[in-house]
């Protein structure tokens, strides 16, 4: 049964929006100068994305940006978490600036704008051009310097316009899933080079934010964590250690050097590998933050593996509990848990959940509309998890929901469907599904909550 939302303890200026990342909706891979990501290459390379789908034509978001910009204007949100491609901006990386790619999220930004609707703009969500992964990607310093670069430009850009930035989406996934598991690209499974890309990241991140800044000095920056509960499987002493672990490699190996605590001392332990530091890089690294990107999708239960990769762990499936399309654990209270502890443990002064949602496989009536019951509980019950979190102190400004539409689900390709709104990937065809109608109803209903009060 879902819960009621406390939608009055949400701020008015609260921001409702979707979110979507550049490779997952745009196509047009190889339009207006364009050149290839490890995205490209990865989902080119065969047997390592479900059914060789790649991100080529996506949702053709590139050339029908402005539909789906109505759309949003339909569900009534007021905000758009939207990626830049660094391969449309800046084609090899570190070269020139491509014209045409800034001008497309130009239009975008002015046309969001003209619809009431304020876009926030991550900088990375995994395109690294494949032209530095040929020089060694994120393992190497160069990477997290050229980021700065191609940051700068962007901001000089759209910075009269833009207010909210984000530097990386989920930096946990282009270091741990990208190059130490390798189910997402450049497709690693290396220690080193995985531990190194985590430092990189987070280096660029810190580069990139005064970089913005002195691009754009109103710009509000931010970064965002995919942050999760973790619980350890059973009461064994060593599965408890196992969970500390997992916390130290999900959680704190992220928060704690952007909170100015530098890397937790038991994972550099347990990876057992030099960190390529520098004289000043923490400062770097800690640069203050304006907010904090919150995203979640499920808890994590572990036990001990002693024989596996680091961090030796292993997540264990609990059996009778309810899951998304993913398999994810579903629930709710996780998010209400993480709002609180990066707040109080963390000392957050602004957070925005910058992604939250659930696949699963959606039907569509004769009719032509998509019944999406599961969906539409999750959403309700994740977002009374972030009332809760706000009536109790979290200082929450945002939620945007993952996804405004059915998109490329990276490995998984188009098999799993985030979408408030449906695509069809033979027509590019657009339905707004049962998730979304309650979506725009949530969004009015706290609309109308604000204008009684004012
Ligand atoms: O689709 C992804 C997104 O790109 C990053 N966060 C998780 C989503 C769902 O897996």
């Amino acid at each position: 049964m879902s819960e009621p939302i406390d939608l009055a303890a949400l701020p008015h200026d609260f921001l409702w929006g979707t979110a979507t990342a550049a490779y997952q909706i745009e196509g047009a891979v190889a339009e207006d100068g364009r050149k290839p990501s490890i995205w490209d290459t990865f989902s080119h390379t065969p047997g390592k994305v479900a059914g060789g789908d790649t991100g080529d034509v996506a949702c053709d978001h590139y050339h029908r940006w402005r539909g789906d910009i109505g759309l949003m204007r339909e569900l009534g949100v007021n905000a758009y978490r939207m990626s830049v491609a660094w391969p449309r901006v800046m084609p090899d990386g570190d070269g020139p600036v491509n014209p045409k790619g800034l001008a497309f999220y130009d239009e975008v930004v002015d046309a969001l704008l003209e619809a009431g609707i304020t876009p926030s703009v991550t900088l990375y969500h995994w395109d690294l051009p494949q032209a530095l992964q040929d020089r060694g990607g994120w393992p190497e310093r160069e990477t997290a310097e050229h980021f700065a670069v191609y940051a700068s430009a962007v901001a000089e850009r759209l910075g009269d316009r833009v207010k909210l930035w984000a530097t990386l989406n989920e930096p946990l996934c282009s270091a741990w899933i990208g190059h130490l598991e390798g189910s997402m690209a450049p497709g690693f499974t290396d220690l080193t080079a995985a531990v190194r890309a985590s430092y990189h990241l987070l280096l660029g991140h810190g580069l990139a934010t005064s970089a913005i800044r002195a691009a754009a000095p109103d710009a509000e920056v931010g970064i965002v964590t995919n942050l999760s509960t973790i619980f350890a499987a059973s009461d064994k002493p060593e599965d408890i250690e196992a969970a500390r672990r997992q916390d130290g490699h999900v959680n704190r190996w992220w928060l704690d050097p952007i909170h100015g605590r530098g890397f937790p001392a038991d994972m550099v332990e347990t990876y057992g590998v030099e960190l390529p530091v520098k004289p000043g890089d923490l400062e770097t690294i800690a640069t203050p933050l304006d907010w904090l990107g919150l995203n979640y999708y499920m808890p994590d239960h572990v036990e001990d593996d002693p024989e596996g990769r680091a961090p030796r762990t292993r997540s264990v499936r609990r059996p009778d509990v309810p899951r998304t399309g993913m398999d994810w654990e579903i629930d709710a209270s996780g998010i209400e848990t993480l709002l609180l502890r990066v707040t109080e443990e963390y000392g957050a002064r602004k957070i925005y959940v910058t992604e939250n949602g659930s696949a699963f496989p959606d039907t569509v009536r004769p009719d032509g509309s998509v019944d999406d019951p599961e969906r539409q509980a999750y959403l309700i019950d994740h977002l009374a998890a972030c009332a809760s979190a706000a009536a109790k102190g979290a200082p929450l400004a945002g939620y945007f929901a993952w996804s405004l539409l059915d998109n490329f689900e990276w490995a998984y390709g188009y098999e799993k469907r985030f979408g408030l709104v449906r695509v069809d990937y033979d027509t590019q065809v657009r339905t707004i599904k049962g998730s979304g109608h309650r979506y725009a109803d949530i969004v009015r209903a706290h609309g109308s909550l604000r204008s009684r009060a004012a």
